[in-house]
């Protein structure tokens, strides 16, 4: 049986967006969600903590989700600065991003690490949106499939299933650079990926899990990694900060 995964275009805001900018734009991405009739994508919006709760007032009518960008592997304590899974749902998260390049590199989180907040997650009822992807270094040594498959094995937790957990992979090396792998090295990555959780949670339920690409994804090369075979939708950063491009993606995914 074949099975049609629903594309999910997923906005990454960073470190960025106050009040002013950051709710026009979730509201400009609810008028036109609401304009659409029905829409063959999902879309996930993840704001700064700071803007969870209007982010999601504005979105309140819409089918826009929202979600973090991390959370902790705790469910309470001391933990200064930090955010728990509990915290994001109570704020009306559905989901949440783990183990983000950023993260590992900003805040030396470790796959076992990742793999904890990926679990905290689905304690917490979230979908955790699990990232893993190769630095430049590691890419130019020919260890892309190594990494990934490490990561991935490493970072996915005890129970994972397709409603609970959502890959990205984010090759470091093209966030924010503008350059992208060709099309011929996401479609390997991804059936690599696709192999994998075919093994650790069986074929049904890998058929079904969304793997997404993150990294330099524009309304000018959406199409073209839309339209591969594993690729279910896209993690965007800076393209996901202008309702046009963000847009213009999320209809490139359809
Ligand atoms: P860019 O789309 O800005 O390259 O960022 C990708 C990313 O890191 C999304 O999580």
């Amino acid at each position: 049986m074949t099975v049609t995964r629903r594309p999910l275009i997923a906005g990454n805001w960073k470190m960025n967006g106050l009040s002013g900018d950051g709710l026009a734009l979730a509201e400009e991405l609810a008028r036109r969600i609401e304009d659409s009739a029905d829409p063959d994508f999902d879309l996930l919006i993840c704001p700064p903590f700071t803007l969870i709760q209007r982010v999601g007032a504005a979105l309140a009518e819409s089918t826009i989700a929202l979600g973090g960008q991390d959370c902790h592997a705790a469910e309470s304590g001391a933990h200064t600065g930090d955010i728990s899974a509990a915290m994001l749902a109570d704020a009306g998260c559905s989901h949440v991003i783990v183990g983000h390049s950023e993260r590992r590199a900003d805040h030396a989180e470790t796959d076992a690490w990742v793999r904890a907040k990926a679990g905290a997650a689905r304690a917490a009822g979230l979908v955790a949106v699990i990232c893993i992807g190769e630095t430049e270094a590691q890419r130019d040594g020919g260890e892309t499939t190594t990494v990934v498959a490490r990561q991935l094995a490493a970072s996915l937790p005890d129970g994972a299933t397709a409603e609970n957990t959502v890959i990205a992979y984010e090759p470091v090396w093209a966030i924010g650079t503008g350059r992208t792998p060709s099309v011929t090295e996401v479609e390997a990555v991804h059936a690599l990926i696709r192999g994998d959780l075919a093994q650790r949670l069986g074929d049904d339920e890998a058929a079904r899990l969304r793997v997404l690409y993150g990294g330099s994804v524009k309304p000018g090369n959406a199409r073209e990694l839309m339209s591969l075979t594993d690729v279910d939708g896209a993690l965007v950063g800076g393209a996901s900060l202008h309702a046009d491009d963000f847009w213009s993606i999320a209809q490139s995914s359809a």
